[in-house]
């Protein structure tokens, strides 16, 4: 685990492996040392400019450069990363995603290194932007790895942000805030990245009941045969051609005074074959990032229970392994979801939308002010807003709003989609209530108007306000790692969702 504090120090004179500093883009595309790095600057005899110009720098986001200092600093080793474009005015201060970038950077870069200490500007959101950055950069996945362990480099041990606020109360809290968003990060990147034959729906369970004894949560979990004798038919009818059982978890954080009560659900497909509508063998593999949406909600409820939140959160994840055999599911079956609606079942492939209608009808009985939901429901969300942005639609403008509101500043790519009334016609079935595919066009829009026939209503007859997030591309990156995201598991949704808690209980 990586260890981090706050220091008010000189970074030149700090005694640590590494000192890293940033580096803006001028507007004459000029490398310019960010504030920090004046000690530095100074130490170098104010040749730090010059070093970066002829070492190539731009300021350019993603770069990054070392200097030695052959004794100038107390650090052997300067590492310069790039910010981006500088603030067009004075009064302008950098984006706090760049600074949060910048750490990754580094701490990925610096992979190996034993101490770090990171001088990056402080100006923006003060040291939460550089703690979130560099806990979620030095992150790295190697339980897995025996013999080939040792040419792999471990992870920075201990992380040191350079602020003369280091003892400021507000500086604590936001390390502490950044220390808890980074290791539920983590802990979901850990568990799409835990291969299936690891995690099936009894083992995320089990995973989900000990998060609840340490976080003091409420958990239920339901069996395969309480699910069947209770109707959950979505749930089931997946589940059904796995040896593996699926499982409901209801995990719940209860703030007695808190005004406002959440419920979140998440598409837990421990590994996603297509079922009988079995998928390719070139796109197999990424299936195991298909219970994403699950790990989000939960690690997201253990959060805000970390944070205290005063506001009441209740996660729903329903888990099932999606497996072609003899008891699979066909095509052309009919399933009875939770609360009385069939289903026909064209493709088996689209399963996260039967697993998450029977959570969407259960958790809406509770009557909840909100639902969110994370899945990795379609590849059509890839064709529409590639790897890195996950899509926002719901039944309420100003929720899912709020949701990419709170993402920007979570530090995750949302975009706001719609659910255009007419896709819903595309779902009629021949036999059933609805079908479980339609157009293929706009595929991800299908797929959101399939749920909303599973969100319920409040007392009031009125729909209860419901967000989608479709993370299919940006729960796993296939791709090469980049700011303070790896390849494989990223953990997205659940910074988003804790910054979206926070606004809701602050209001
Ligand atoms: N888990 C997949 C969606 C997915 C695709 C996630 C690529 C991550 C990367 C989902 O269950 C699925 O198979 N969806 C089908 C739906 C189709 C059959 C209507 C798809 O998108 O192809
Ligand atoms: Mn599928
Ligand atoms: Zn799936």
């Amino acid at each position: 685990m990586t260890d981090i504090s706050l220091r008010r120090a000189d970074p030149a004179r700090i005694d640590a492996d590494a000192v890293v500093i940033g580096v803006m883009r001028a507007a004459d595309g000029a490398p310019a040392p960010a504030p920090g790095a004046e000690a530095i600057d100074a130490a170098l005899d104010g040749r730090l400019t010059a070093t970066l110009t002829q070492l190539g720098a731009t300021g350019k986001s993603g770069e990054h450069h070392r200097i030695a200092t052959f004794g100038a600093t107390t650090a052997p080793q300067i590492v310069a990363v790039g910010l981006g474009d500088a603030p067009r005015t004075r009064r302008a201060s950098l984006d706090s995603e760049q600074i949060r970038r910048a750490a990754g950077v580094a701490l990925r870069e610096l992979a190996g290194t034993s101490h770090v200490a990171l001088a990056l500007p402080t100006s923006n959101q003060g040291v939460r932007p550089i703690a979130e950055g560099a806990l979620l950069g030095a992150y790295s996945f190697q339980r897995y790895r025996n013999a080939s362990k040792p040419d792999h480099r471990d992870p920075v041990e201990i992380i040191t942000v350079v602020t003369d606020d280091a003892r400021s109360a507000e500086a604590k809290k936001a390390l502490a805030r950044a220390q808890i968003v980074a290791d539920a990060v983590c802990a979901v990147r850990d568990l799409v990245n835990t291969p299936p034959s690891d995690l099936h729906p009894k083992e995320f369970a089990g995973f989900a009941s000990r998060l609840a004894n340490e976080n003091n949560l409420d958990i239920e979990i339901l069996d395969e045969r309480q699910l069947k004798r209770q109707g959950y038919g979505g749930i089931i009818g997946v589940g059904q051609g796995s040896i593996n059982p699926p499982r409901l978890v209801r995990l719940a954080y209860s703030r007695p005074r808190a005004k406002k009560t959440i419920a979140l659900v998440g598409k837990g497909i421990t590994f996603d074959s297509g079922g009988l509508s079995l998928k390719p063998t070139a796109s197999m593999d990424w299936m195991k990032s298909d219970m994403g949406g699950a790990a989000a909600i939960v690690l997201a409820t253990a959060a805000v229970a970390q944070l205290k939140l005063n506001v009441n959160v209740t996660a729903w994840a329903p888990l099932a392994e999606n497996m072609p055999s003899g008891s699979a599911q066909r095509p052309s079956d009919v399933l009875t979801i939770y609360g009385g609606k069939t289903v026909e079942v064209l493709n088996t492939d689209a399963e996260g939308r039967l697993v998450l209608a029977d959570a969407l009808v259960r958790a809406s009985e509770e009557q909840p002010d909100l639902i969110i939901d994370a899945a990795t429901l379609t590849g059509a969300q890839l064709v529409a807003l590639g790897s890195h942005t996950s899509a926002v639609m719901g039944n309420d403008d100003e929720l899912r709003d709020a949701v990419v509101d709170a993402a920007k500043r979570a530090g995750e790519q949302m975009w706001p989609m719609p659910l255009p009334p007419e896709l819903r016609k595309s779902l009629d079935s021949q036999v059933a209530d609805i079908a479980n595919i339609g157009d293929s066009f706009g595929g991800m829009l299908v797929a959101g108007t399939f749920l909303q026939d599973f969100v319920g209503k409040q007392d009031s007859g009125q729909p209860i306000p419901w967000a989608h997030l479709d993370i299919a591309g940006p729960a796993f990156n296939q791709g090469d790692p980049y700011g303070y995201t790896p390849k494989g598991g990223t953990g997205a949704a659940v910074a988003t969702l804790i910054q979206l808690a926070e606004d809701l209980a602050s209001r």
